[in-house]
């Protein structure tokens, strides 16, 4: 059974209140039953996303890393180690042949699949920073997360994961948790105005009020956005109705240039306030048949020159920088998947993360930013490194 948390059990109490006759103003024992029982099940439908939290081992230093910084520390200034394509954690050729009647075939699950560690495990070890792909379930009522073609769990929606977030929260309220979010294409679902409506409401919710940094355009401190998520909003707003006003998030849906290198997004103009990113996934600047060596180095190089200038004091110390280090499958012969980019080919060629590991070491005590990561867990001390503990 999962303790009820307490901002939840007050939200929970609270509406009980509203429907209730002033006698009842403390909730009765069933009452805390029918909302711990409510949330279990969020919870079991969460899962096939979120994970099931096994909790946090004794003395490890990743669980409420945050709480030892101030609360005036700027998140810009921050090492906030990622999970890029964060759902696609447990999709396997078993999960893909369980979906089939809704996807119909479609290429081999190693394609899509970007990390094997679930939601709330890699919480527990430091992740702070999720790569949230959207689209209708299968149906078209509710949202749920896809990668491409691959639907990942057509019974999770999207307020679901978001119910596990708020309950991990609640658990480690020192700790503030960024969520990018876009819309992902090519999913065959419709991108209509109902979708972004839907989205709209999910995050307005009075409960949704209480859990998002309600701040929009503008990154601020870890002490306003602790026990809290941040939006990254990688979607357009454009087909929603212009009377939804209450949009908050940090829009970064303008001028993110398709597989950019060296990426520059002015996401507050007034505030003067921009992102630099590197998102360059597709290696197209090897020839095909280079096999994995050429690829990730190329990769590699990429991804270092990007967090180097984020290292830097003098360039840009108070702006946002986001770099990924994964890379995309190539239809290329070996198969260049995110896996191989990520964790490499055998003994003899290091993937992007044991590359990765020393630099960061090398380099501790500097501000790298955001740094999205795919198979974060294959290379331990990745995450710590990329936080600098
Ligand atoms: C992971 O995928 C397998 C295979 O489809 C499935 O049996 C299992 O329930 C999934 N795990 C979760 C937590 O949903
Ligand atoms: C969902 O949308 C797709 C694409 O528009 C359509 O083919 C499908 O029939 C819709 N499904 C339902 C249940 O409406
Ligand atoms: C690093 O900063 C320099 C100076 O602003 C810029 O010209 C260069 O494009 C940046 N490189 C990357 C990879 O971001």
């Amino acid at each position: 059974m999962v303790d009820l948390p307490k901002r939840l059990t007050v939200f929970i109490c609270s509406l009980a209140l509203l429907f209730s006759a002033p006698a009842l103003a403390v909730p009765s024992s069933s009452q805390k039953y029918l909302s711990q029982q409510a949330l279990t099940d969020i919870l079991d439908r969460s899962a096939p996303i979120a994970g099931i939290d096994s909790g946090c081992q004794k003395k490890a230093k990743t669980c409420d890393w945050m709480a030892k910084f101030s609360d005036n520390t700027k998140l810009v200034h921050m090492n906030l180690p990622g999970t890029h394509d964060t759902s696609t954690w447990n999709y396997s050729d078993a999960t893909q042949a369980s979906l089939i009647r809704y996807t119909g075939p479609i290429p081999p699950a190693n394609r899509y699949r970007c990390q094997q560690a679930s939601i709330l495990d890699s919480l527990n070890a430091g992740v702070r920073v999720f790569d949230l792909r959207f689209a209708y379930n299968p149906g078209n009522d509710t949202i749920g997360f896809y990668h491409s073609q691959a639907l990942l769990a057509p019974n999770t929606r999207m307020e679901d994961l978001f119910f596990a977030l708020y309950n991990w929260l609640d658990n480690h309220p020192t700790e503030a948790v960024l969520v990018s979010m876009n819309h992902e294409g090519g999913t065959g679902t419709p991108d209509d105005s109902a979708l972004y409506e839907k989205l709209y409401h999910i995050l307005n919710t009075p409960l949704a009020q209480k859990y998002w940094v309600q701040a929009s355009g503008t990154l601020g401190t870890l002490g306003a956005a602790r026990g809290k998520l941040t939006l990254l909003q990688r979607w357009s707003y454009n087909k929603l109705p212009s009377d939804l006003t209450k949009r908050i998030g940090i829009p970064l849906d303008r001028s993110w240039t398709d597989n950019g290198k060296a990426i520059e997004l002015v996401y507050n103009t007034d505030k003067n306030q921009v992102a630099f990113i590197e998102d360059f996934y597709e290696i197209d600047n090897v020839p095909l048949g280079s096999g994995p060596t050429a690829y990730i180095d190329s990769k590699f190089e990429v991804l270092t020159a990007h967090i180097t200038n984020a290292t830097s004091k003098s360039l840009n110390p108070d702006q946002l920088y986001i770099s990924f280090a994964s890379a995309a499958f190539i239809n290329d012969t070996p198969a260049m998947s995110p896996e191989v980019f990520a964790v490499g080919s055998g003994a003899d060629v290091p993937g992007i993360n044991q590359k990765l590991l020393p630099w960061l070491k090398e380099r501790k005590g500097q501000r790298f930013g955001i740094i999205m990561l795919d198979f974060w867990d294959a290379v331990p001390g990745l995450v710590e490194a990329a936080i600098g503990l």
